[in-house]
């Protein structure tokens, strides 16, 4: 198949990295997507560095099998552990995400910014060279979120237990006005809203939600356009969801997408 039309693979440990496929798809409305989501083996954040690592590596071989033209890391778990490993194991443009730190530092140079990321993800030397790059390491809170990504994977998001458990991680940083909020976990796009107000009622300040969704899907399109592979065809592109868990997963993904596409 001609290069320009073969499927753009994203893939998350769960349900997370829809939004990035969201973002990606109205960017790009004419490429074909194949999304793989490890609901299997979600979430990854608590996991450790081994795990992560083969979990990754054997959904990018999924992907990779599928003939796609680029594989893109939707989790900023994943991407802190395994995006240099990628890159060396396959021969297309890896895509990876990170905690969109930079926009809000560079948006409030003196406000406090919270970063909300899974544990492994706040723990790897990745995420601390980029704060140290940035000169953030004093202005950045960093709140580990353990349990998140698990009950966003659930995929009740009026669930009452996610405010409760905003509640309990914002509660320790009472009267911190947050500038700015950073979005360190793809699927946290998913309660984005809800993490604002809670932050805004117990802590103060605007929180302006940083999310990297956005930068990522403008990322894919630079790297698509500088490779030559941009899709073509004048036709709306297709989107095919894979999951290694059961058939209920796949209605999530399908249901998150339609939420970030209106
Ligand atoms: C997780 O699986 O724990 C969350 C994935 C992410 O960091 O985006």
């Amino acid at each position: 198949m001609d290069k320009k039309r073969r499927p753009i693979g994203v893939f998350d440990s769960g349900a997370g990295g829809v939004s990035v496929l969201a973002q990606a798809k109205l960017r790009l409305p004419q490429e074909n997507f194949i999304y793989y989501g490890d609901s299997a083996n979600a979430p990854y954040g608590t996991r450790t560095e081994e795990e992560i690592r083969d979990l990754s590596l054997a959904c990018g071989d999924f992907l990779y099998q599928k003939g796609v033209k680029m594989i893109v890391i939707a989790c900023n778990t994943a991407t802190s552990i395994t995006v240099q490993t990628m890159r060396e194991r396959y021969n297309i443009p890896i895509i990876s995400i990170e905690p969109a730190v930079k926009p809000a530092v560079e948006k409030y140079p003196d406000g406090k910014i919270a970063v909300l990321a899974t544990p492994a993800t706040l723990q790897q030397k990745r995420y601390h060279a980029l704060l140290k790059k940035l000169n953030a390491e004093q202005q950045t809170v960093n709140i580990a979120c353990e349990c998140l990504a698990e009950l966003v994977e659930e995929g009740e998001l009026s669930d009452p237990h996610i405010k409760a458990y905003l509640c309990e991680k914002f509660s320790p940083y009472r009267g911190t006005a947050f500038s700015g909020i950073v979005i360190g976990c793809t699927h946290y796009s998913f309660v984005s809203a809800q993490i604002r107000d809670v932050a805004k009622k117990i802590c103060g300040g605007p929180c302006e939600i940083f999310d990297g969704m956005y930068g990522t899907a403008r990322h894919i399109a630079d790297v698509l356009a500088e490779e030559k592979i941009l899709n073509d065809s004048e036709e709306q592109g297709s989107v095919k969801f894979f999951s290694s868990g059961e058939a209920p997963h796949i209605a999530v993904f399908k249901r998150f997408l339609q939420k970030i596409s209106k």
